[in-house]
């Protein structure tokens, strides 16, 4: 390594609540040094942005395992997987990635998420694209104590199911049962982490809260997410070719902000695999 290779993040923040700028060259990224430093300032901020970096596949790979434990979109794989609405790239999920399009957190179907992917950027959106974020963490932190209080033991299933209305309103009976077997997951609505803070866990595979009546859980639901997207916690990447962004599963929701469907946007995903289990 030259001696001129810094060892400390330069970063800059985006806004108070959410985001930093990364402003390291490649060679720095890649050199592993700053690998656990970028995943305190990844767990403090929710999102870290990392402008034109233009990362080959094999670099981003390489820098995804500098963060944490490479978790593989297929078994025994190391691939990047594209994510696109292609059906000619991407014939298994263009369909599911309609759900990205409304706010979520992946893998909760999941006992343990993903602890965070890395998305970057090889072809824009001609209109629309930008993809969202919100800190489930600061949205949870300014809740009154009174709110606080109100959802501390409450719990939501999550399905993807669920989220099949919001693209498609009249949904064949057998697409339903299709994605009905993927099955539920019931978590719980606030999220005590090892580490002492708390986040919120809703997003558009919230179902319902448990034990609650449909229209008082329908409230809770809508009005969080209402409350944690609000322009206080949340921040809106435009992206640019090359750019590449990280985000925190556990603490943040994101969505695919709508786009042409036709485009050919395309972005190549890694991900972090989760340590700790939602609780
Ligand atoms: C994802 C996702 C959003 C986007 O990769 O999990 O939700 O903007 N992507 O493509
Ligand atoms: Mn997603």
């Amino acid at each position: 390594m030259s001696v001129d290779v810094l060892t400390r993040v330069v970063a800059e923040q985006i806004k108070p609540s959410i985001g930093s700028r990364v402003l390291n060259s490649k060679a720095e990224l890649l050199s592993g040094e700053l690998g656990p430093k970028l995943r305190a300032l990844l767990e403090e901020r929710g999102v870290l942005v990392f402008p034109k970096i233009n990362f080959t596949d094999e670099e981003q790979i390489a820098f995804t395992k500098t963060m944490g434990t490479f978790a593989p979109e297929h078994r025994g794989g190391e691939e990047i997987h594209k994510i696109t609405l292609d059906v000619k790239e991407n014939p298994q999920s263009a369909e599911y990635l309609k759900g990205s399009l409304y706010w979520h957190i992946d893998g909760t179907m999941n006992s343990v998420p993903i602890l965070a992917s890395l998305l970057s950027c090889k072809v824009p959106a001609t209109w629309g694209g930008n993809t969202g974020f919100c800190n489930t963490y600061a949205a949870y932190e300014a809740l009154s104590d009174e709110d606080k209080a109100k959802y501390e033991a409450m719990r939501v299933a999550h399905s993807v199911w669920a989220t099949v209305f919001y693209y498609e309103p009249e949904p064949s009976l057998a697409k339903l049962k299709g994605m009905q077997a993927i099955g539920e997951n019931e978590l719980p609505l606030v999220w005590k982490h090892a580490s002492g803070r708390k986040s919120l866990v809703i997003g558009c595979t919230a179902h319902r809260v448990v034990n609650v009546p449909a229209d008082e859980s329908a409230r809770v639901i809508v009005g969080l997410r209402e409350w944690a997207t609000q322009e206080e916690f949340s921040y809106s990447h435009e992206w640019s070719v090359g750019d590449l962004v990280i985000w925190d599963n556990t603490g943040t929701m994101h969505r695919a902000e709508a786009y042409d469907p036709k485009c050919n946007r395309m972005m190549h995903r890694t991900k972090l695999q989760g340590e700790e289990p939602f609780e």
